[in-house]
């Protein structure tokens, strides 16, 4: 039987009875794949990895071991929330490893979008195998692996040309060849989501917006710099309590913040004052390949605005892009 084939008589999860029966069965599935064997996870704090680590602390406690990966271009709060639902709310055992310095030094002065991808994706799995050598006594690799993911690498494997290269936690060492675990490789998104709320991980968090692997460093455009970096983040976290505080983060797909390489001239208590521009970007899509604009209302636009021109150092004005993908892909890098 093809394990990586989702059978036809499966049922759609669409009921916290369907996710029950589905943690159940995979619980059983887990404990008798591993044993008594040590499992090793990446966790991103993505609704993938996390929906994993919830059910696998479920299977195994203790035997699971995750590592969490803060490459330094997380959004504001992003790992410490990571931290405070695995480690201190499910108790689970959790390697917290600030990378930033790593990361950013490594991409100091590169501008080239596929550059900074291949930098990104590279180095995170030399900090993860660095972690996983450091940890005795791993058989196994847990991964966050859902349908589409499966779909997707039979069409490369057909030869179709991706648009954009991304990355996850494939490809690691060959000393580090571990078992793999995959206990939702079957699932479809809205699935992952019903069994991540059925384990009881907060809301928030199962339905989080989708965050590319390479994170802010996509979004802070052409060569990173700390200082724009930091711009970036607490702009984007303003943009996401306003979403948050008017309704729109329920309904829109994916919003966030992005920070071009240029400065314009602005004003500010009667000087000149040299500033990077804000473009919000706020899209709708089903399956990320072509998405429409999102008409937030004016007021929520001026509000954000102010915001973020009075909050954040360095930023002296607010774009909004009105650009459908096609022709504009959802970032811009
Ligand atoms: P684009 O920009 O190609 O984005 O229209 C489509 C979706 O993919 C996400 N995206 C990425 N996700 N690694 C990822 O894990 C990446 O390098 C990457 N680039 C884009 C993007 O956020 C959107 O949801």
């Amino acid at each position: 039987m093809d394990t990586n084939k989702r059978p036809e008589t499966m049922e759609r999860i669409t009921t916290m009875e369907l996710a029950n029966a589905f943690i159940e069965e995979q619980v059983k599935a887990v404990r008798e794949q591993v044993g008594d064997g040590k499992v090793l996870l990446a966790l991103s704090g993505g609704v993938d990895s996390s929906v994993v680590a919830a059910l696998l602390v479920k299977a195994i406690g203790k035997q699971l071991v995750c590592v969490h990966v803060n490459h330094g271009l997380m959004r504001k709060n992003e790992s410490e929330q990571v931290v405070e639902i695995f480690r201190n709310q499910l108790d689970a055992n959790l390697v917290y490893v600030d990378a930033t310095d790593r990361f950013l030094d490594l991409l100091a002065g590169v501008s080239d979008p596929e550059q900074k991808r291949k930098i990104i994706g590279k180095e995170f799995i030399e900090v993860f195998a660095d972690e996983a050598r450091r940890l005795e006594g791993i058989e196994f690799l847990a991964q966050g692996t859902i349908y589409p993911d499966i779909l997707e690498s039979i069409k490369q494997a057909e030869g179709k040309k991706a648009v954009k290269s991304h990355h996850n936690v494939g490809g690691l060492p060959e000393d580090l060849a571990f078992a793999l675990v995959e206990p939702i490789k079957l699932l479809f998104k809205d699935e992952v989501r019903v069994v991540g709320e059925a384990l009881g991980l907060p809301h928030a968090m199962v339905y989080r917006q989708p965050f590319p692997g390479p994170g802010l460093g996509v979004r802070c455009l052409g060569a990173i710099t700390r200082d724009r970096l930091h711009a970036l983040r607490e702009a984007d976290a303003i943009l996401r309590e306003e979403f948050d505080t008017c309704g729109l983060a329920e309904k829109v797909w994916q919003y966030f913040v992005v920070i071009p390489d240029i400065k314009s001239v602005g004003v500010k208590d009667e000087s000149r004052y040299e500033g990077w521009p804000a473009i919000i970007r706020a899209v709708n899509t089903t399956d990320a390949m072509s998405a429409t604009i999102e008409e937030i209302p004016y007021a929520v636009l001026h509000k954000i605005t102010n915001r973020i021109t009075q909050e954040v150092d360095g930023i002296n004005r607010v774009l909004y892009d009105l650009t459908p993908k096609p022709i504009g892909t959802i970032e811009w890098e």
